[in-house]
């Protein structure tokens, strides 16, 4: 070990301990059984090793659910006998191929049935935010490709066990405000009927991208900043239910069960695929600040570490996948999007989420919280400097 680094780590060790001393103790691990689920997007050309992200991942016991783009041979073989479940994704431009049913069989064979029982795998993502790109030949193709997974899944004998959806994009909906008023766009009807049977059918869920963030960017002169990222504040009341919203992504989902309710789908259960706020951007891009990310992400992960349900579902606790695990320096468009990370891309925070709590006088939920955050943050940095 270089002299610089151990002497780092002996710092690093002594900061650990202290913060430790500080309370009751170390609750690692048993604050909460939430589990909290995290995208490990890797557009990237300087991510850390698939075997350290699983040490890492580890070490932060309380990220129980990762959700891959892909179905990376590295990454699912790292995460072998880890305890953490996947979803697999299967991208858009292999959707097609998956209306060949032999070629369906073989994809599972495969990029899911290979890894089983060692990385549980317990969903496939197929195609992501396809009902709101532009390619209709790919639209017309996912509830087919999808039925041909389920069908593959079926003759290994791995339904019930592994689940088959798609990713949505907010997009989806004409209406989102107020929830109750949630409706899809009139002209995806025809595709999302056929899928929402799909999903009925086999017991799986509706998976929504939400970001309260654009919605804030869109027009921060009239969202109530407080509003979008869980703080404190008066919320708003939805007349038509009576309900009461102290969050916007509360609103969001629900404005999706609206939505599918008015479709005649209200039994359907929807999980967040996607949620999450960028800790830089663009000057247009109003917001992007590490500030706001570390207040967003740490008072979400605190949000369902509760296993709350929303206003509209309040037993049925909000499953959820944070976006995302790191920065990712390959990503096209504004600045934004390569900024998503709770972690930068050599694998050190982004920013402190929970460290200094950002929810001011904080409960002992709270306090349980934070420790299990500063913990995991150091078990983390001592696998990586020692
Ligand atoms: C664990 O989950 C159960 C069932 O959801 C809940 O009743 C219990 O309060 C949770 N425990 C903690 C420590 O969060
Ligand atoms: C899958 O589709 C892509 C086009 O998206 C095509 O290039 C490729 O050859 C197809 N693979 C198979 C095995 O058919
Ligand atoms: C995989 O995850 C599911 C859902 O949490 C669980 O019921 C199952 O026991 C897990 N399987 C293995 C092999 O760990
Ligand atoms: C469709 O969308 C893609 C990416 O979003 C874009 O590159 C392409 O130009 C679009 N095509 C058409 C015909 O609009
Ligand atoms: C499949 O989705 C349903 C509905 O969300 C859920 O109850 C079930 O646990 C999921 N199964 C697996 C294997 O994840």
């Amino acid at each position: 070990m270089e002299g610089p680094k151990s002497i780092l780590a002996i710092i690093i060790l002594f900061f650990c301990l202290l913060s430790g001393r500080a309370g009751t103790g170390i609750i690692l691990g048993t604050a909460s059984n939430a589990t909290i689920g995290i995208n490990y997007g890797q557009v990237g050309d300087n991510l850390p090793s698939p075997q350290r992200v699983a040490r890492l991942l580890r070490s932060i016991n309380i990220i129980k659910k990762v959700k891959l783009y892909d179905a990376n041979r590295e990454v699912l073989e790292a995460f072998a006998n880890t305890g953490i479940e996947f979803v697999v994704g299967l991208s858009n431009e292999y959707v097609g191929n998956m209306t060949d049913q032999a070629a369906a069989v073989e994809w599972v064979k495969e990029n899911v049935q290979g890894y089983l029982p060692g990385t549980n795998i317990t969903c496939i993502a197929v195609g992501n935010e396809v009902f709101t790109g532009n390619d209709t030949a790919l639209m017309a193709n996912l509830v087919p490709a999808m039925q041909n997974i389920h069908s593959a899944l079926v003759s290994l004998g791995l339904q019930g066990s592994v689940n088959v959806t798609t990713a949505h994009s907010s997009g989806v909906l004409s209406t989102s405000y107020p929830p109750s008023a949630g409706a899809f766009k009139p002209e995806l009807t025809a595709f999302l009927r056929p899928l929402l049977d799909f999903l009925s059918q086999t017991s799986s869920s509706f998976l929504i991208n939400a970001y309260p963030y654009f919605a804030y960017k869109a027009d921060p002169d009239n969202i109530p900043l407080d509003y979008v990222l869980f703080q404190p504040n008066a919320g708003m009341v939805d007349a038509a239910t009576n309900l009461h919203y102290g969050n916007m992504l509360h609103a969001q989902i629900d404005s999706v069960y609206s939505a599918l309710s008015a479709l005649g789908y209200p039994a359907l259960e929807v999980k967040v695929s996607e949620t999450g706020w960028p800790s830089k951007g663009d000057s247009d891009e109003v917001g992007a600040t590490p500030e706001n990310a570390r207040i967003y992400n740490s008072n979400l992960l605190q949000l369902l570490a509760q296993n709350q349900g929303t206003p509209m579902r309040p037993s049925l606790r909000l499953e959820t996948y944070v976006f995302a695990l790191f920065n990712e320096d390959q990503k096209p468009g504004q600045t934004s999007e390569r900024n998503y990370g709770l972690f930068k891309s050599d694998g050190s925070p982004a920013y402190d989420v929970g460290l200094h709590g950002s929810l001011s006088g904080g409960s002992s939920n709270t306090n349980s919280y934070n420790k299990v955050v500063v913990s995991s943050l150091c078990s983390f940095f001592l696998l990586f400097f020692l």
